[in-house]
């Protein structure tokens, strides 16, 4: 049985401590049977990154109009659809913050849990002024504890950094630019999103490499799991690097994948505009 004081060890180990600000995706089966279950891990962040420190989890909902089965968001009940047990625990926690947004919520906790997670509902999903940027942007890491870099969803704020061509294409074509959100008394509005929208993030695991050149992941263990730090505006900048190069580098080949397919159409288009500005 892994204990709250091993978790708290390996993190310190990491290189996390006291006033870090750390945004985390976790798979908790990975790290194996924990004494006092998620809220111990999360009980050993709060432990490292003390009173000043933050720990932000996406807790996504994914609540567009029009995708199929899809409950209005409620920020004060719904739970993240597919992020985890851990993510739970945080989102739960008294003194939790989440944002707003109705359909990339993120829940923190910690010194900088209310300014990070404030106005999310006015910006772009996991663009400027998101929780994952301004985490960043005060010198904050991402944590990924059993997972790789396909969950990793700062790589999409980078994606708009680099000013992506492709930001605006949906993910599915069936889903609205609206979502549906309950109000503090109940009532249900739908309410319009941001033009950009985050797409597919089965092809990040490409980043890996050009992360690993430049030196910017530091490899280390939580638990049973593996897990790989590294500073989100370092990361940025390679995410940016990469794209100048090749702007669909982190589109994935899955010959399915409707919205990498989009994105690729709409890339290959303004690559060509842009050879052509050149002649
Ligand atoms: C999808 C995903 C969450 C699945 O991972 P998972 O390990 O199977 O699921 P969870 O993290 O919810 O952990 C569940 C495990 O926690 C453990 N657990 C549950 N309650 C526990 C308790 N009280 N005490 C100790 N361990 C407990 C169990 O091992 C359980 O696994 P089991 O049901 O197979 O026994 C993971 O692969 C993932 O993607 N995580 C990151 C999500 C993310 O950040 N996404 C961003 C957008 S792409
Ligand atoms: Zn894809």
């Amino acid at each position: 049985m892994i204990t709250k004081e091993d978790l708290k060890r390996d993190i310190l180990v990491l290189g996390l401590g006291p006033g870090d600000h750390v945004v985390v995706h976790t798979s908790l089966s990975k790290v194996g049977r924990i004494d006092g279950g998620p809220e111990a891990l999360l009980q050993a962040f709060l432990d490292v990154l003390g009173p000043e420190g933050t720990i932000l989890v996406p807790t996504f909902t994914y609540s567009f109009s029009g995708r199929p089965g899809t409950a209005p968001f409620d920020r004060w009940h719904t739970p993240g659809s597919r992020t985890g047990i851990f993510t739970e625990a945080v989102r739960t926690h008294p003194n939790a913050h989440r944002s707003a947004h109705p359909t990339h919520s993120v829940a923190a906790v910690g010194g900088r849990a209310k300014e990070f997670t404030e106005g999310h509902e006015s910006v772009s999903a996991l663009g400027i002024g998101s929780p994952m940027y301004k985490a960043a942007e005060a010198g904050g890491y991402i944590l990924l504890v059993g997972v790789t870099h396909n969950r990793n969803s700062s790589i999409h704020v980078g994606e708009v950094l680099a000013n992506a061509p492709y930001l605006r294409e949906h993910f599915c074509e069936a889903w609205k630019r609206t979502a549906r959100v309950v109000r503090e008394d109940g009532r249900i509005e739908e309410i319009p999103l941001h033009p950009e929208v985050p797409g597919c993030s089965a092809g990040f695991d490409i980043i890996d490499v050009p992360l690993r050149k430049r030196g910017v992941i530091k490899d280390g263990r939580i638990g049973n799991a593996d897990a790989m730090l590294m500073k989100g505006l370092e990361m940025f900048a390679v995410v940016r690097e990469v794209l100048e190069k090749h702007p669909a580098f982190l589109l994935c080949d899955n010959v399915g994948c409707d919205v990498c397919t989009r994105r690729k159409t709409v890339t290959g288009a303004a690559v060509a505009r842009k050879q052509m500005r050149r002649s």
